[in-house]
């Protein structure tokens, strides 16, 4: 039976309160998908066919203020622009909080501010949603669990369910129809303070396909969706195994093969879905002839032409050296986010 998100809103918050304050926030990191998350059992409720695993990206993140507006519709800013009403990402915000609004007239006022470029395959939508429910959390002083708050993100955007910790995460698909058992959870047995991601921003323009439509599509016409759970599955495994005994040339090439697995889904989807651009690939052959000369260094992709390379410490040097444009994030060191000056 389909379920509807009202119906699942309605179990986690039985009854809605007035809240005692004018005003929540809340952070979250952005996550990188080690193991992807690509295509849905459930198109409205976000839920996976398979489980997903994820590092978070430190301070890369949105940092999100809540509170009751004056005015006759919900007010939206990011990074301090209002956002217009006929744009997609007004309407999957207001789409979120029509299923949190305690009364018909009640409004609302967000303002985000992200550090990321906006939907350029930097998991925008993740952070963001993951951000607006910690603070709607905060403001309604939600007595929830985090594994709830995890599946209340989720409605908002899949991946965004792995974006309320630190660290590695892993999203577990579940079976229930209702996804109460579709949830995050953080993999704190894996600390990995040496591992560095390294963004390689090819273009911050806007896709042109959501992620959204482009899993539909992949799950709707490729002949080798199929083959996408076990080769997940598989990878899932080699992941633990990895981080469990620190195998950096594992977990690298595990990561690399998954996400392109995930984009020869894409290849091979009709019409063809490539976001790759002419620099992506030639990035990509940058990191095999560094890798071919020694160098540990391997690349994940989204949704996106952007690459996020990944490697330790002690080659951030020569890594720097060779990806001049680079941006690295150490995801093990962050410093908590002064939420009050946005
Ligand atoms: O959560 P969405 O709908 O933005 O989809 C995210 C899909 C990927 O970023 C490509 C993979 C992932 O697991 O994050």
């Amino acid at each position: 039976m389909q379920h509807t998100k009202q119906e699942v809103i309605k179990a986690l918050l039985p009854a809605f309160t007035v809240p005692n304050k004018n005003e929540g926030s809340g952070f979250a990191p952005t996550n990188i998908a080690l193991c992807k998350y690509w295509g849905k059992r459930d198109i409205e409720l976000n839920l996976p066919f398979t489980s997903s695993l994820s590092i978070s990206l430190g301070n890369y993140g949105a940092t999100t203020k809540v509170s009751f507006a004056d005015s006759s519709i919900d007010q939206v800013k990011l990074n301090n622009q209002t956002i217009a009403t006929n744009t997609v990402f007004y309407r999957r915000i207001v789409e979120f909080l029509d299923l949190i609004r305690p009364t018909n007239d009640a409004v609302f006022n967000v303002v985000t501010h992200t550090n990321i470029p906006i939907a350029a395959g930097l998991a925008s939508s993740a952070c963001g949603f993951a951000a607006l429910v910690q603070a709607l959390a905060d403001l309604f002083e939600w007595p929830l669990t985090s594994q709830q708050l995890s599946i209340l993100a989720r409605l908002g955007s899949g991946s965004a369910c792995r974006s309320l910790w630190h660290g590695f995460v892993q999203w577990q698909a579940g079976s229930d129809l209702m996804g109460m058992d579709s949830y995050a959870y953080p993999l704190d047995e894996y600390q990995w303070p040496e591992l560095r991601v390294g963004l390689v921003l090819i273009d911050q323009s806007q896709k042109s396909f959501s992620s959204r439509d482009a899993m539909q599509a992949s799950v709707e016409s490729s002949p080798f969706y199929a083959l996408w759970p076990a080769t997940v599955a598989q990878a899932l495994d080699r992941t633990h195994t990895a981080l469990r005994t620190k195998d950096f040339w594992t977990l690298g090439s595990v990561a690399e093969a998954n996400a392109l697995a995930m984009h020869a889904i894409m290849l091979s989807t009709t019409p063809a879905i490539i976001y790759s651009q002419a620099a992506t690939l030639s990035c990509m052959q940058q990191v095999w002839r560094a890798r071919a000369e020694g160098l540990s260094i391997f690349f994940t992709q989204d949704a996106g032409p952007n690459l996020k390379l990944l490697f330790l410490s002690k080659d951030e040097a020569k890594v720097r050296e060779l990806f001049a444009e680079i941006q690295v994030v150490a995801p093990f060191s962050y410093v908590p986010q002064p939420v009050e000056s946005i």
